[in-house]
């Protein structure tokens, strides 16, 4: 038993944001001095729970009748207990009301997301590296029925209210597929965006939304009619319509538009419809250009700026009908609101904070009268990655404890936490350097903790932004599967090895450090994340591509070897002096290109559009080769 940390709302938001906005006013004017480290607490300058504008929903508890399989998450909840998927372990578990295991079945290491179908007793877990979902006969045991094989990567999951369809989204492959769940066959699949997350369905069954990590946007789809066509829906309220309208830079998703305060929306996981045709996405803001100019003051910072480039959201997004497609979004203390239930009975939401341990309960989520009810904690170093919600509890799953904490909303009790039901399979240094890397309101980490290593490295990847760093917009690299062997570090080769790469990140995002030990975990974590999947392309264009890669122009001899780098720094004529080759494992997830961001795409950064020239002679390459050289290049 654990005791509840009750916090209340903070009334010295304002005073503290007055502040710091003087400092950068002071700072702008004397430029020279020295670099500035404000270290309240993130916390202090977060509201608990603010709204950016007026509240969307209706009046009145609207009488949904939307079962949580609506959307995934790690847990579920049965009869007497719950279900939830260890992705560390791989394996699936029945609880017991106390969060003791009573079953349990090997699914696969990395396994996502799952949803429990009441009626049939049935649960689908998405095998993340397994490209399948398992469908597990649950009863006092879990028994494998059957294995639907999907494109690469499948992640998030989504039961149809009659139960016939299971929608899944695909990362690697860029695909939203449509499972007919008596025959085990696709009904129909489209093509997504890159980095698709979470997906829910309406309660009527009509449409359905996904989460995207690096788009700034959620797509709408439409589940009616033919061809199940999207819209994308912009998240995040100061981004210029012109920028995030229509399907453009969804699809693209270049920015090396550094034009100063403008902010991205980000690492959206976790998606949900609520009642009154109200959708609730769990997100990032991040402003990685804050000060215009080749400023110098706090030179080293990302970001360039005095306030906390990150901050964390809630947005509601509203229903298709009416003009506008108003979306509202909610400023919140957690740190990356990754998991997101919902108790229709009593419309209450609750976001869990991966990176704070913490979470929210919101009352009358559909309603005009939304507001907060509560900020409890868990404790224990949970990481909870999803949550359930029925009868005044919300049942969280502690990815890192591998755990499940049993919360009273209304803070009343003290959280309970089951035994440990999964052995992790990461060594213990791994595990402490993944509660590090995710870990938010960590001073050490990031000025006043506003930044977690996962707010630009989102589960290991980038953000596909380009920060400020003195007086350079840097991209954000891809780190799973390119950090082992691969030294030395940055985009300028500028740091040995990884100890000394990870101090001058800390030291950049203002933070006071870690000891020598929590870098070694740190360490061992970045090098143990695996690869990302690969798409699925035509092994003869993969051949032919190779072909070319390897022969007539020859990029092998900078990009060679297993780790696909030389390891040496090259002139290009840029704005750094030297560029240290990049990896290329895994380059079909790590867009945008070069170390500016600024080719958006494979296609492009071969047909030579970018601010990189020279880097091997591609103004022969006919479009059928160019195809053929990006099939071999996103197979790596
Ligand atoms: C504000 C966004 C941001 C945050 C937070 C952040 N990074 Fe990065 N990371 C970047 C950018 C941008 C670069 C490229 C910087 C450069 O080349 O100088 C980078 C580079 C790296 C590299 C070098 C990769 C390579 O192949 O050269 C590693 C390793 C890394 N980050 C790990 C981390 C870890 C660990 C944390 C947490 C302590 C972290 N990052 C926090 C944005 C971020
Ligand atoms: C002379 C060494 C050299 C050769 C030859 C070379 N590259 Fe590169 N490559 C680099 C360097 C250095 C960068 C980083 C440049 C920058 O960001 O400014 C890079 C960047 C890239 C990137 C972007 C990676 C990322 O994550 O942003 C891709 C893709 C790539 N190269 C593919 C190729 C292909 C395909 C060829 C052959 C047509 C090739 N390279 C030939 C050195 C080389």
């Amino acid at each position: 038993m654990t005791r509840v940390r009750h916090r209340r709302h903070r009334h010295v938001i304002a005073a503290v944001l007055g502040a710091s906005t003087c400092a950068s006013v002071l700072a702008l004017a004397k430029p020279a001095r020295a670099r500035m480290v404000l270290d309240e607490d993130f916390r202090t300058v977060q509201p608990t729970f603010e709204l950016t504008g007026p509240a969307l929903g209706g009046h009145g508890n609207p009488t949904t009748d939307a079962p949580a399989s609506l959307a995934g998450s790690t847990i579920a909840l049965l009869d007497g207990g719950a279900l939830a998927i260890d992705g560390d372990s791989g394996q699936l578990v029945r609880t017991d009301d106390a969060g003791k295991v009573v079953a349990r079945l090997d699914v696969g290491r990395g396994a996502a997301q799952l949803v429990y179908d009441a009626g049939t007793r049935r649960a689908y877990v998405a095998d993340r590296l397994g490209d399948r979902v398992v469908v597990v006969a649950v009863s006092d045991k879990l028994v494998e029925q059957a294995a639907w094989t999907t494109p690469v990567e499948p992640w998030g999951l989504a039961l149809a209210p009659d139960g016939k369809t299971l929608l899944v989204t695909t990362i690697a492959d860029r695909m939203l597929v449509a499972i007919d769940t008596a025959a085990g066959k696709t009904r129909w699949d489209r093509p997504l965006s890159r980095e698709p997350r979470g997906v829910a369905i309406a309660p009527d069954g009509d449409t359905a939304m996904v989460a995207y990590l690096t788009t700034g946007t959620v797509e709408r789809v439409d589940l009616a009619a033919a061809g199940h066509g999207g819209t994308h829906v912009s998240l995040g309220a100061e981004i210029a319509p012109s920028r995030q309208s229509g399907v453009a830079p969804a699809v693209t998703g270049f920015i090396a538009d550094s034009t100063p305060t403008r902010s991205f929306a980000r690492a959206a996981f976790a998606v949900r419809y609520v009642g009154n045709g109200l959708a609730v996405v769990g997100h990032q803001q991040s402003t990685p250009v804050q000060i215009a100019g080749n400023f110098r003051e706090n030179a080293g910072s990302y970001g360039g700026g005095f306030d906390p480039p990150v901050e964390h959201r809630i947005a509601f997004v509203g229903a298709p009908e009416g003009s506008a497609q108003p979306t509202v979004e909610a400023r919140v203390i957690l740190h990356q609101p990754d998991a997101l239930g919902w108790d229709p009975a009593t419309d209450t939401l609750v976001a869990v904070g991966y990176g704070s341990d913490d979470l929210l309960v919101i009352k009358d989520a559909s309603q005009a009268t939304v507001a907060l009810a509560n900020h409890l904690s868990i404790t224990g170093g949970c990481g909870p990655d999803g949550v359930a919600v029925a009868d005044g509890t919300a049942w969280v799953w502690c990815s890192l404890t591998r755990r499940v904490a049993k919360v009273d909303l209304t803070g009343a009790t003290a959280v309970v936490l089951g035994p440990e039901a999964t052995k992790s399979k990461r060594s213990a240094l791994e595990q402490r350097g993944l509660a590090l890397f995710r870990g938010g309101n960590d001073g050490r980490v990031s000025s006043r903790g506003a930044m977690a290593c996962t707010s630009c490295h989102p589960d290991g990847r980038t953000d596909g932004l380009s920060w400020r760093i003195e007086s350079h917009e840097l991209q954000t690299p891809l780190l799973a599967g390119r950090v082992a062997g691969t030294h030395p570090y940055k985009w300028d080769g500028g740091d040995k090895d990884l100890t000394q790469s990870l101090t001058s990140t800390m030291r950049r995002l203002g933070g006071s450090g870690l000891s020598e030990d929590e870098v070694r975990a740190l360490s061992a974590y970045l090098e143990s994340i695996p690869a990302p999947p690969t798409p699925r392309r035509d092994a003869k264009q993969v051949a032919r591509g190779q072909k070319l890669f390897e022969g007539a122009l020859g990029c092998d001899t900078c990009h060679g070897g297993k780790r696909m780098t030389d390891r040496e720094g090259h002139d290009f004529h840029t704005n750094l002096a030297k560029v240290d080759t990049p990896s290329l494992i895994g380059v079909a997830a790590s867009a945008p290109y070069y170390h500016d961001g600024s080719a958006a795409t494979l296609d492009a950064l071969l047909r030579d559009t970018a601010t990189v020239h020279g880097m091997a002679d591609v103004g022969d390459l006919t479009d059928a080769q160019i195809a053929d050289l990006v099939a071999y290049l996103e197979t790596r």
